[in-house]
């Protein structure tokens, strides 16, 4: 089996690159372990804090980001952080060539029921000019990303990643600590017979969300002409996992209860590294308006709509949004 270090080589990716990829997941091997131990090292439950989403944090929520926020600011790659448990960058090298965005811990209300959880993460040039506290050199588009991935902690400690040349799977051997390639270049099938959406939320939506979802419930009797099935994991990391093995469409679309926020999933550090995964898989990514890699990033913790995975099914599904 194919090593990491072999793979990234084989793709090009710069040396700075690679070891700064390497420094990340030692961090991730490290919430690896640190999930797995759960109950017995006291790390499950919730903290009395808030972060600035609003969201209380879960214990692992903070530990996750205190791992990687330690390890990325002492490598010397990094510029500055941004994180979903931080509310604003972390300055970290002026020297450093990479900005990383990451979500240390998805899923985290999964941690209490020993459910799927994992780090997402986007690396992207530290232009020159930007003092590391400016979080303005964070606002670039998708298309920017040199490498985006995330670690799954499943009954396997799973890694999807991309550095533009196709999405690759490894799997965590826990007995050297290496990752060891699982799968090259896979690809999502083009069509799907299974969605993922958070159907509690229906009477937010909008008009096209609305009709396309009930013309999949109709199945073979409604337009589709075929039945779907679903799945939802509440861990975007579990739903983009599934998707990338055996192909669906996931979304978390625009809800109509606050205007001001067009969507749940954060654009720098959720969306944007899915969707690189995604399309460097053959999928598709879309904010249901144009595709998610291209929007431009306003603020640091910028939600979007999301509609991703198989390609015919979200431009089906992006269809009724045009229409
Ligand atoms: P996080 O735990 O990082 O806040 O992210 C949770 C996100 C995402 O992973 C998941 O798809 C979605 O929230 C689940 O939302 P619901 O609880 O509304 O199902
Ligand atoms: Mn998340
Ligand atoms: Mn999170």
């Amino acid at each position: 089996m194919k090593r990491l270090n072999t793979v990234l080589q084989n793709d090009g990716a710069p040396l700075e690159l690679i070891l700064l990829i390497r420094t990340l997941l030692a961090a991730c091997k490290e919430i690896s372990f640190r999930v797995g131990q759960g109950a017995l090292a006291g790390v499950l439950g919730s903290t009395l804090s808030e972060n600035v989403q609003g969201e209380t944090q879960k214990k692992l929520d903070v530990i996750s980001n205190q791992i990687l926020k330690d390890i990325l600011s002492e490598s010397g790659y990094v510029k500055a952080i941004s994180s979903e448990e931080e509310e604003t960058v972390v300055p970290c090298n002026p020297d450093g060539k990479y900005l990383v965005s990451y979500d240390p811990l998805d899923g985290s209300s999964n941690t209490d029921i020993n459910s799927l959880i994992g780090t997402i993460f986007s690396i992207t040039h530290a232009p020159q000019w930007m003092d590391p506290s400016d979080p303005s050199a964070f606002l670039q588009p998708g298309t920017q990303m040199v490498a985006a991935g995330y670690v799954l902690y499943g009954p396997s400690t799973m890694l999807a990643m991309t550095t533009g040349r196709g999405t690759h799977l490894y799997t965590l051997d826990k007995t050297h600590g290496g990752f060891l390639l699982a799968e090259e270049n896979i690809s999502v099938p083009e069509q799907t017979k299974e969605f993922a959406i958070n159907s509690s939320n229906q009477r937010h939506w909008e008009a096209p969300m609305q009709d396309y979802i009930s013309d999949l419930l109709m199945g073979s009797e409604g337009p589709r002409g075929k039945d779907f099935n679903m799945r939802w994991v509440g861990a975007m990391v579990g739903d983009i996992h599934r998707i990338l093995c055996r192909g669906g469409i996931f979304s978390y679309p625009f809800d109509k209860r606050n205007p001001k926020i067009p969507g749940k999933l954060r654009l720098l550090y959720e969306a944007n590294p899915m969707s690189f995964l995604i399309e460097q898989a053959g999928g598709a990514a879309s904010t249901g308006a144009g595709r998610i890699l291209e929007v431009m990033p306003t603020e640091i913790h910028q939600r979007v709509p999301v509609i991703m995975g198989s390609k015919e099914e979200v431009e089906t599904c992006v269809g009724y949004h045009s229409k």
